[in-house]
């Protein structure tokens, strides 16, 4: 499999502030590839490079076969973006921003209505196309620059921060639109968010980004098991009887007892949660409670920078909701 996108070096620098510092790495073809890093991290200005709106300072990338300095139109017509900055027009209906879209793409006359027609659909605005834009909500722009970055249908997708300051049913949204373009083989995503969760839950892949460099670069799951163990808590009444019967456990890597609980270290809690729970059971020891706790994407952040992502004074999406839907999967 051949990278559609491959960056070498890329550099940019405005005056003595190096925004993005010699970052290189390859995006697979059909890959949701995330870029995940506080404010300030460099996200919009590599993105930026990628899709030609900014020249760098050194380095370069190739995108869909076209180097993004020599080709750099080949790139344009190869990619779709969806940016941060709302660049749609107020004093425009939906259908017609597509419509002059559409035109300044070059896409095929007789297939333009059609094709309005279907990523109107894809985002679900169908029933306000002919609305004008001034009476459409945060989210609702959100989702038309969505449906006129797929017009002209682009091989690579870039959305920068494509659910910073929607609520939380609009980002649900956008995000089930993320995924119905993820199964499309043909398509390969790049999103830029300072939101863990959100990485976490849509990307194949993530690069962690840092004050220009990227620190590190895998799938969540990867990313996350090199950072530490899952760990069991157990709240018992004899936790030192507990923990004698437990370190006898091969798979098991620490048993520790504090204050009361037993904190259990083990490579995947849900595999160990039933045999642990069994040899309480057997030993007559009674449970008080039992939780599991695994590192997340912020526990990975600060692994690397020794910080958290949310001291940046980013709000976090809420835990809540991200659970519901994990269960119900
Ligand atoms: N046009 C610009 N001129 C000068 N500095 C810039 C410009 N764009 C971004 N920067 C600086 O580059 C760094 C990275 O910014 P940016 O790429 O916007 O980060 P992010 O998107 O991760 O929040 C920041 O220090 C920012 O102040
Ligand atoms: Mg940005």
């Amino acid at each position: 499999m051949s990278p559609i996108i491959q960056t070498e070096s890329l550099t940019k620098t405005f005056g003595s502030n190096t925004a993005v510092n010699a970052v290189s790495f390859d995006v697979q073809k059909g890959e949701v590839f995330g870029l995940l890093g506080p404010n300030g991290a460099g996200k919009t200005t590599l993105l930026s490079m990628l899709c030609t709106i900014l020249k760098p300072t050194s380095g370069t990338a190739v995108i869909n076969g076209y180097d993004i300095i020599r080709d750099s139109a080949r790139v344009r017509q190869s990619i779709g973006i969806v940016f941060q900055d709302p660049s749609v027009d107020s004093d425009m209906t939906s259908r017609e921003n597509l419509q002059m879209h559409a035109d300044l793409y070059g896409v095929p006359v007789s297939q333009q209505a059609s094709r309005i027609q279907e990523v109107l659909t894809l985002v679900q605005l169908e029933d306000r196309a002919d609305q004008f834009l001034n009476t459409y909500s945060g989210g609702m722009r959100r989702r038309l620059e969505i449906a006129r970055g797929l017009l002209h249908y682009p091989r690579v997708l870039f959305l920068d921060e494509p659910t910073i300051g929607l609520d939380p049913q609009s980002r649900e949204h956008i995000w089930s639109y993320i995924r119905q373009l993820q199964e499309r083989e043909d398509m390969t995503l790049i999103l830029t968010t300072h939101y863990m969760e959100e990485a976490d839950e849509l990307c194949n892949r993530i690069a962690i980004i840092d004050h220009g460099t990227i620190v590190a670069l895998d799938e969540p799951s990867a990313l996350k098991q090199a950072v530490g163990s899952e760990v069991i808590h157990l709240e018992t009444d004899e936790p030192e009887k507990l923990q004698d019967l437990l370190m006898k456990i091969p798979e098991i890597e620490t048993v520790r007892v504090t204050g009361g609980e037993v904190r259990v270290s083990v490579p995947h809690a849900d595999d160990e949660l039933p045999r642990v729970m069994e040899i309480a059971f057997k030993a007559g020891i009674r449970m008080k409670s039992v939780h599991l706790t695994r590192p997340d994407m912020n526990d990975v952040f600060m692994h690397y920078t020794g910080r958290e992502i949310r001291e940046e004074g980013h709000e976090s999406i809420g835990r809540m909701a991200m659970m519901k839907r994990r269960s119900s999967r």
